[in-house]
């Protein structure tokens, strides 16, 4: 599964030529995109058996070289310092955690890791970060964020995800839309 490969080539135009800390890898289909734009792609992932399925499926990419894989929480010091110094983020947290009665909420985020502080962690490495979120968040709870280009990104009519960019990966402050006609 993963995100709708339309929109993570779109993500990835904004990380051309940099190198990019992404977290977290999942099955690895946005590092994939993020890869064939960026300088390198480092990326996070807590759990190894999904890990290593991003490995593969990177492999068969033939981007291997553009990527390393680094297994830990994104949450642990541990983790942050095995980091070397990137020029951005991309943070696509996980909100599959999800039963009936999910609510989706984005201040004291339920989603692992927790969209909220994981951000506010990853804003204090570099200005320029970019977080994928569920289209059923209220955006009164991104009041209160440093300034950002907050996208929306629908396929057809359908509202799939805001994208929020911060620092230079914002090319408009507010809300923009990216649409993507089936
Ligand atoms: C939505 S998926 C990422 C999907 C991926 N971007 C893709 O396009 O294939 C989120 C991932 O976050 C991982 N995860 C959860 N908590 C984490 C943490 N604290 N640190 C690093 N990864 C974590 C989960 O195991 C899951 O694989």
């Amino acid at each position: 599964m993963g995100i709708d490969q339309r929109f993570t080539r779109h993500f990835a135009e904004r990380f051309s030529g940099l190198n990019v800390l992404e977290t977290c890898t999942g099955a690895g289909f946005s590092t994939i995109s993020l890869a064939r734009t960026a300088k390198h792609v480092i990326t996070v992932e807590i759990d190894e058996s999904i890990q290593k399925k991003a490995i593969s499926n990177i492999r068969k990419a033939g981007l291997s070289e553009k990527v390393s894989f680094l297994l830990g929480s994104i949450l642990e010091t541990e983790t942050i310092k095995k980091i070397p110094k990137v020029d951005a983020v991309f943070i696509d947290p996980d909100w599959a955690v999800t039963g009936p009665d999910h609510i989706y909420r984005f201040q004291k985020s339920n989603t692992q890791p927790p969209a909220d502080l994981v951000l506010r962690n990853m804003l204090n490495m570099t200005d320029n970060v970019a977080i994928v979120l569920p289209p059923f968040i209220s955006v009164e709870e991104f009041e209160g964020l440093p300034e950002h280009e907050r996208e929306k990104l629908c396929l057809g009519e359908s509202h799939e995800l805001f994208c929020l960019y911060f620092g230079d990966l914002i090319k408009s402050l507010g809300e923009t839309e990216f649409r993507v006609t089936e």
